[in-house]
């Protein structure tokens, strides 16, 4: 007779994410959780995954709880991930909007939920190359992620081969990185104008100037209603009247939030503040 092994028991696990980064982890996503968790307690030394769950459930919130919420996030991310909208960024919005500042010759941008840094360097690339008169303005570029691990490999900007291979071309490779040993590391020039910040989405936000441009780009998906609801209304408020929302490919303000207009280009959505 085959042995049932009874189901593990992972509502810590899951209650302890959705109350410290608003992430919210379906039933079905237990394959996930476990094999999460169990580099958790390899890295740690502990015996097993039930004593990882048994430590977690019996004390305050620790080191512990911080590196299981970090562990849970995904923070799959690659250098001009789904290339088209950051050529619509480049041709069509950022034009427009330099236009717009071209007195004060200033101007803010976020990337909010930026992972490993390949999203805040492309956008930094892009503004280098594409815009070289952009060397006389004042840049306020401020990147964010809830994970202080990804925070400091977005400092180090030191990337491995196969991460500079998914997506960054030759003659941008060779003109933005340089060689350290088997990595690629991308040159102070870029890193010094980026401001990596740990920031919570659903915590206190860091007291941004009014942005121009906001990339908040395959996070929400991993929230629930109210949170996205609460998150698009922080957006509003502090991105310029003639500023730009981008977000994932997948991802859309639909009936969130109605003080966003919804802009088309070649397929690709953006937002805009509703006048
Ligand atoms: C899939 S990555 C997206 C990276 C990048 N924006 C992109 O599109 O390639 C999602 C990121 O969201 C971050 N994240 C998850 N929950 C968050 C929260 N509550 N506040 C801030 N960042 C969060 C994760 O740490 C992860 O790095």
């Amino acid at each position: 007779m085959p042995t049932l092994t009874a189901k593990r028991d992972y509502s810590i696990v899951r209650s302890l994410v959705r109350e410290r980064a608003a992430i919210v982890l379906e039933p079905g996503k237990d394959y996930l959780i476990e094999s999460r968790l169990d580099s958790v307690v390899r890295e740690l030394g502990l015996s097993s995954i039930d004593d990882l769950l048994s430590r977690l459930r019996g004390t305050r919130y620790s080191v512990l709880h911080e590196k299981v919420v970090e562990v849970m996030t995904t923070n799959e991310t690659s250098f001009f991930r789904d290339r088209i909208p950051f050529e619509i960024f480049a041709n069509v919005l950022l034009p427009d909007v330099l236009a717009r500042r071209d007195r004060d010759r200033v101007l803010s941008l976020w990337c909010g939920a930026c992972s490993s840094g390949q999203e805040p360097y492309t956008i930094a690339i892009l503004l280098r190359e594409r815009f070289p008169e952009l060397r006389h303005w004042r840049i306020r570029f401020f990147a964010t992620d809830i994970s202080p691990s990804m925070i400091a490999r977005c400092r180090q900007g030191c990337y491995s081969e196969m991460e500079v291979r998914r997506g960054m071309p030759e003659t941008l490779l060779t003109k933005y990185f340089r060689r350290c040993g088997t990595q690629w590391e991308v040159v102070d020039e870029l890193k010094m104008m980026v401001t990596f910040q740990t920031m919570n989405l659903i915590g206190t936000w860091l007291s941004f100037p009014r942005l121009d441009f906001v990339f908040l780009r395959n996070v929400l998906i991993y929230f629930d209603l109210e949170t996205k609801k609460m998150i698009l209304r922080k957006v509003r408020s502090q991105l310029a009247p003639d500023g730009y929302l981008i977000l994932g490919g997948t991802e859309t303000i639909g009936n969130l939030d109605d003080g966003f207009e919804r802009l088309d280009y070649r397929g690709i959505s953006c937002y805009r503040v509703r006048t």
